[in-house]
């Protein structure tokens, strides 16, 4: 018998910044229109594969037989979503799978739903390698400062398991929007100039282009002395947390014998209660600060919920707000975006913070719970209320900004946010838009949420809800921006 001719497709992209996605999408959508089977095509990087390789002509007619130039194809968005970020995987396998999934998923539409599968674990598994590396890059970056031609610059060299610079770029971004740095990896570079807002990548580059130490260095230390978390300290959660690859580059390692011999009594209690109860405890920096906080967070493991959300959304807001508000939990697209009610949700927050006057960027906005909670139905991902346990897991972290920010008030968007703050006795269509004194903040009330107002079928029902929930809003606005009553006794339990 013959074998098969194997046809080679090599993806050779040629910005550096670019994984090679579009490229591969548009292959594979022409080999699916030819009914190639998935051994019948091999799908190669550039920079691996052999120079005999064709660059196909991509103008083939469809092959006789196929049903495919009639029926689009079934190409999910989940798997879309996954397959972009599996292509920054650097297993040169990746195409070839992500063609075998595609290939299977035009005669089987729950593939992606059989998760023992061999071919949907191991997409899975690229999946969670490539976003583990991009929630160690987000944390383990340590930019030096140096000054060039046009003043001052932050560089910061860092290796990736994979190419995820691409990734991980608009994190920083957001972070460091006003100050012009460059992250270097040995694959792809990148810089970030403030004044035309623009990124730019380049090509890859050698540790020793990138600065030792500077006079940042002992700052760092203070830093980590301060944020120290012995957490961090204990040998097995140190190997996950910060595996040995990336101390070279942290200046915070020079301190850590100092503070492993403080902290060895209160590391070995605090992993002993972190197994009994899940708690973000262990994961509280020392000196909370805003900034230190938001700069903590992504490393929480305090509860199982990070394990299947995108990010961690961080409250959003300045540190001077007087009115807080929390929600319950991010949803989907806050999830996808990295921030909190910039979803459906939001939109009629927003859209009632226009109508009674308030400003919303003068609040502060955060959830109960940091992580998106969902089960995935096909396509959707639907929310899913967190468990108690969850919520008493996530608790030392709104705390903790609670006592970073003060603020004069606090607005709770709904039942989860309100039984946190105001304790479980509390009936939110009975105790909503009352003030109430609690440890947190001397006025604490509590409103509707506006996704139970968009769940509302019923349209009268659903214009009286949001009449309600404008009221607090209101309210809760005025008060924050009063001078802070003399305090009065608590009517809720303050234990909450
Ligand atoms: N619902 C919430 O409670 N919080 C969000 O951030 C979005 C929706
Ligand atoms: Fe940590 Fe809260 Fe996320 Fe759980 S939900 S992992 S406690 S941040």
């Amino acid at each position: 018998m013959m074998a098969p001719c194997l046809t080679s497709l090599v993806i050779d992209p040629q910005a550096p910044e670019d994984s090679g996605f579009d490229l591969w999408r548009n292959l594979a959508r022409e080999q699916l229109a030819c009914a190639t089977p998935p051994d019948a095509v091999e799908f190669q990087d550039a920079r691996s594969a052999l120079s005999c390789s064709l660059h196909l002509s991509h103008n083939r007619a469809p092959a006789s037989g196929t049903s495919s130039s009639t029926t689009p194809p079934h190409v999910p968005r989940s798997f879309l979503d996954d397959a972009a970020v599996a292509a920054h995987h650097r297993s040169p396998h990746r195409w070839n799978l992500l063609y075998r999934v595609l290939w299977r998923l035009q005669s089987d539409k729950n593939l992606l739903h059989i998760s023992i599968d061999p071919d949907v674990a191991q997409l899975r598994s690229i999946v969670h390698q490539v976003r583990h590396d991009l929630h160690k890059m987000h944390a383990f970056v340590r930019f030096r400062r140096i000054e060039d031609q046009q003043g001052e610059h932050f560089i910061a060299w860092h290796k990736p398991a994979h190419r995820i610079l691409a990734l991980a770029a608009p994190f920083f971004i957001e972070r460091f929007s006003v100050m012009r740095w460059s992250i270097l990896t040995p694959d792809n570079s990148v810089s970030w100039d403030p004044a035309s807002r623009t990124a730019s990548f380049g090509p890859g580059a050698d540790r020793s282009q990138a600065p030792a130490e500077d006079e940042l260095e002992a700052f760092w230390r203070t830093y980590y002395s301060n944020i120290f978390n012995p957490a961090r300290l204990n040998p097995s959660a140190m190997r996950s947390h910060m595996p040995v690859k990336y101390w070279s580059t942290l200046p915070e390692v020079n301190v850590l014998p100092g503070l492993i011999n403080r902290a060895e009594n209160r590391v070995g209690s605090m992993m002993a209660s972190q197994k009994a109860t899940p708690s973000a405890q262990p994961f509280i920096p020392e000196i909370p600060t805003l900034p230190v906080l938001h700069q903590a967070l992504p490393a929480c493991q305090g509860c199982d919920l990070f394990r299947h959300a995108t990010q961690v959304v961080c409250g959003r807001g300045p540190s001077s707000a007087t009115l807080m508000l929390v929600g319950e939990q991010p949803g989907d697209k806050e999830d996808q975006l990295g921030a909190p009610f910039v979803g459906p949700a939001g939109e009629l927050l927003r859209q009632a913070f226009h109508e009674v006057g308030i400003v919303g960027e003068e609040l502060y906005m955060t959830n109960a719970v940091k992580h998106f909670k969902f089960v995935q139905r096909g396509k959707l991902r639907i929310h899913k209320n967190p468990a108690q346990s969850e919520v008493n897991a996530c608790r030392p972290w709104l705390e903790a900004e609670i006592h970073a920010i003060k603020p004069q008030v606090i607005l709770c968007m709904g039942a989860t946010a309100a039984k946190t703050l105001l304790g479980g006795t509390f009936a939110l269509m009975r105790d909503h838009g009352r003030f109430v004194p609690t440890r947190y903040a001397d006025q604490t009330i509590a409103t509707i949420h506006p996704s139970a107002i968009l769940r509302t079928a019923d349209k009268a029902k659903a214009k009286d809800l949001y009449q309600l929930m404008k009221e607090d809003l209101a309210m809760a606005w005025s008060r924050s921006r009063c001078p802070p009553p003399p305090p009065v006794n608590p009517v809720y339990p303050t234990t909450a």
